[in-house]
């Protein structure tokens, strides 16, 4: 059959499939980098996040070293007695040939850089580190408290020029009397190198202008012979940093992102760069700046960025090897599909093909029956038309008329048993099945075949022993049983017995276990062009056939659910077998 009959090709199962599978796949994919990409940054995030208190506290702790320093500094003063006299008595000169040496010794191996005596009024003394300068009134923070509160403080102080320093002032007892005070300070520059190179971050230190004004701020810069841009931020300037210049990329939305709290990422001639901010505090609680930390995650990036591209591609490649493999099962269930839906359009046409040929046949049959009847009756009915015009024309010949009137009798009853006959076959249908012991009825029914039989032909009964019991309806079995052994009497010519036997057997078809009710003679057998008609009503070769005894044997056996079957013996003469189930 040919396949363009079929216009309605089913829709692929492997398109829509993959098509589907694809999608997911590649959402999936993409949700899994977005998820590492964002899991990775919030990482950093947290990193640098952790990393500011980190540096405000490792710098604490320095303030908190370098403070300590001073308060020895400050004791060994005023445990010299040397020094303490020549402080009591005001003499420069004397503190000066005193503290020099011990002073020069502080300043270059522990970055002391400022050394001043004070008198009880806050005037100043002597300042080593700047002996001119005296007489000044001190009103630093760091003294204000000293002085109010009477014990050594220490803190921050941002200087007008813009330095950062921490300041340590000690008052001065001796007994009951207050000689004043001694102030050490030290420039904090080298303690945000040393925070970075422990804490593996650049730093710097942004101070607020609001606590600087330019011009002494710009004299700061040339004092220290630094190119200071004071307007680079609106709002801070650079005082100090551990790397040579910021990123240019650090501007002003950057800093007003990181004031906000937050850590930034930026580029920097190639390299990524992660900043955030940790407050800075004077002395006086201030909140002078800020303390830059920037962290180069260039690196760390690099490395991130070769492992997701190796998990990328090995998710990538087993993605490709699962669709491979969808693929081709796909590929194979497809086939088995559009040959199943072919398969099944070309059932459904064989099955409108057969029932249009049963249709027909039934027609056919219809036909041969009607044509079956016809011939049956016209015969007799002709014989009559004829023998009645015979008659009437010798009217005057009683004895004539007589015989022209019982040959129209015998038409007459010839028709008469043709209806019987097929009364008898309509009534087949009429089925009532009960426990019948076959042996009874075989006996019978040849008792009652050898009544009607003029010849006495012999008939052998064959049963197993003992003979079973059968569910079927006794008269039915017994009418096509009757049918058999009536036209195996009438194939044998002469005196040839009959042979009826019972035999276990299952269906060939179904398997089911049955009986055999054989029915054999030695007749002439069945001619080979009738073989595959015997079952059709009204198929004869007897002139004196009706052509229903076979039809009945097989309405019979299909309503015991069983078949009836019929073969020439090769010994000679037919065999008919109706298989019963048990
Ligand atoms: N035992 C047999 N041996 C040879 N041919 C047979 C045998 N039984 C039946 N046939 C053939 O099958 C035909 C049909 O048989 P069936 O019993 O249906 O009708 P019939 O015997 O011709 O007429 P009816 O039984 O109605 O008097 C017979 O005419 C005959 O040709
Ligand atoms: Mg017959």
């Amino acid at each position: 059959m040919d396949n363009q009959a079929f216009p309605t090709r089913p829709k692929s199962i492997k398109a829509a499939f993959l098509r589907a599978f694809g999608l997911a796949l590649l959402v999936i994919m993409s949700v899994f980098a977005t998820a590492i990409y964002m899991a990775e940054a919030k990482v950093r995030d947290r990193d640098l996040a952790e990393r500011a208190p980190a540096v405000a506290a490792l710098f604490a702790v320095k303030l908190g070293k370098d403070s300590a320093l001073m308060h020895a500094v400050g004791h060994a003063m005023m445990g010299n007695a040397a020094i303490a006299q020549a402080f009591r008595q005001r003499n420069r000169q004397a503190l000066e040939d005193q503290g020099r040496e011990l002073f020069e010794i502080l300043r270059t191996d522990h970055r002391i850089t400022h050394l001043y005596f004070d008198l009880p009024d806050r005037v100043n003394l002597y300042r080593f580190h700047s002996p001119d300068r005296y007489g000044d009134k001190i009103d630093r923070a760091t003294m204000l408290q000293a002085h109010s509160r009477s014990e050594p403080v220490n803190g921050l102080e941002l200087g007008p020029l813009g330095t950062l320093t921490l300041r340590m002032v000690m008052p001065w007892r001796q007994g009951r009397q207050h000689l004043g005070y001694i102030e050490v300070g030290e420039e904090i520059e080298h303690l945000i190198s040393e925070v970075s190179a422990t804490l593996a971050v650049d730093l710097a230190v942004l101070v607020n202008k609001r606590y600087l004004a330019e011009p002494q701020w710009q004299q700061g810069q040339d004092m220290m012979n630094r190119q200071g841009d004071w307007s680079r931020f609106a709002s801070h300037v650079v005082q100090a940093q551990t790397m040579t210049g910021l990123p240019a990329t650090l501007d002003e939305t950057v800093l007003a992102r990181l004031l906000a709290g937050k850590t930034v990422k930026i580029k920097d001639q190639g390299r990524s760069l992660h900043a955030a901010l940790a407050p800075l505090d004077d002395a006086a609680g201030h909140h002078i700046g800020e303390l830059l930390l920037i962290r180069d995650i260039s690196d760390l990036e690099a490395t991130f960025n070769g492992y997701m591209a190796v998990v990328i591609l090995l998710s990538l490649g087993v993605a490709a090897g699962v669709f491979g493999v969808f693929y081709v099962a796909l590929e194979r269930v497809d086939k088995d599909y559009q040959r199943q839906h072919e398969l099944e359009h070309r059932l459904l046409r064989m099955n409108t093909e057969h029932q249009r040929i049963l249709q027909l046949e039934k027609l056919s049959a219809l036909g041969t029956m009607v044509g079956g009847i016809a011939h049956q009756l016209n015969n007799p009915l002709v014989g009559v038309v004829n023998m009645a015009e015979l008659a009437a024309r010798e009217a005057d010949d009683p004895d004539r008329t007589r015989e022209l009137l019982d040959e129209i009798q015998r038409a007459g009853r010839d028709c008469r048993s043709f209806v019987r006959r097929m009364l008898e076959f309509s009534k087949v249908s009429r089925f009532e099945s009960r426990p019948t012991p076959i042996a009874d009825l075989i006996n019978d029914t040849v008792l009652m075949f050898r009544q009607t039989e003029a010849r006495h032909l012999p008939v052998a009964v064959e049963l197993p022993d003992p003979p079973p019991e059968l569910l079927i309806d006794p008269i039915l079995v017994r009418h096509a049983l009757f049918n058999l052994l009536q036209n195996a009497a009438q194939a044998t010519d002469g005196q040839a017995g009959i042979t009826i036997r019972l035999v276990a057997g299952t269906d060939e078809d179904s398997g089911a276990p049955g009986w055999s009710l054989i029915v054999a003679d030695q007749g002439r057998g069945i001619a080979p062009e009738a073989l595959d008609k015997l079952f059709v009503p009204f198929f004869t070769t007897r002139s004196d056939g009706t052509g229903l005894g076979l039809p009945v044997v097989q309405q019979v056996a299909l309503l015991h659910h069983g078949h009836v079957s019929a073969r020439n013996r090769p010994q000679g003469g037919a065999e008919f077998a109706l298989w019963l189930p048990r």
